[in-house]
């Protein structure tokens, strides 16, 4: 059965990944035009579309164990969610907080939330810089790959992120953390705790 799936995902282009990247932005944007605070719902929106795909990025791999190989489309996958961490980024810098340079340096170091997140964002950019062929070639596959080891960190940054942006744990935070922690665990079952390890 999955022998089946695997050859049909074969031939499904791999750009497919980027037009169905699409579909969280209609949906956000449906969302904010049908919001009473549009500003909100378009920062959560996007925010929350981030931390889904980042996740989603690191089921490729157990998945794999499991006999699903979606391992074509992890780089367009990973691009995504970096797409959305971006525009995340730029609605609190734009529609948030009005590009008032004034308040937007003094938060960037003050609101632990915004720290936290920045450290993800910021992390997620060698990454994306770096996920094309070429880079492959010249790292070296093993370099390459410890670099790439940085998602882990990355995505346990962006829940925390998420966690601390409520002043209340909502069950939908929970079930973020609760999942990220069990892939955590599947990883560090599979391969050993020191895989977890940027090293
Ligand atoms: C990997 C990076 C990031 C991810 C995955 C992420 C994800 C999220 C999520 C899931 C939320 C909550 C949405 C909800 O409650 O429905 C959120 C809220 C927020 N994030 Fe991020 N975020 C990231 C980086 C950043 C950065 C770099 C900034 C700004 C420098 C930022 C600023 C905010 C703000 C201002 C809120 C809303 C807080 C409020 O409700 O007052 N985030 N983010």
């Amino acid at each position: 059965m999955l022998d089946r799936v695997n050859q049909t995902l074969r031939r499904v282009p791999v750009w497919t990944i980027y037009l169905l990247g699409l579909i969280p932005a209609g949906l956000v944007t449906w969302e904010a035009i049908h919001a009473i605070d549009p500003v909100r719902a378009i920062e959560w929106g996007l925010g929350l579309w981030a931390v889904r795909l980042l996740i989603a990025t690191l089921f490729v791999t157990p998945l794999r164990w499991a006999g699903l190989n979606l391992l074509r489309f992890r780089r367009q996958l990973g691009l995504v969610a970096f797409a959305y961490v971006v525009l995340h980024f730029a609605s609190w810098l734009t529609i948030d907080m009005g590009l008032r340079w004034g308040q937007i340096l003094p938060d960037l170091i003050k609101r632990w939330y915004i720290v936290v997140g920045m450290s993800a964002f910021l992390m997620l950019i060698p990454l994306a810089v770096t996920s094309n062929s070429r880079s492959i070639r010249r790292l070296g596959a093993q370099r390459w790959n410890r670099l790439h080891r940085l998602t882990y960190p990355i995505v346990i940054l962006a829940v925390l992120h998420f966690m601390m942006v409520g002043k209340v744990y909502t069950t939908e935070v929970l079930i973020y953390a609760a999942v990220l922690a069990g892939l955590l665990a599947a990883r560090a079952w599979r391969n050993g705790p020191r895989s977890l390890i940027w090293a």
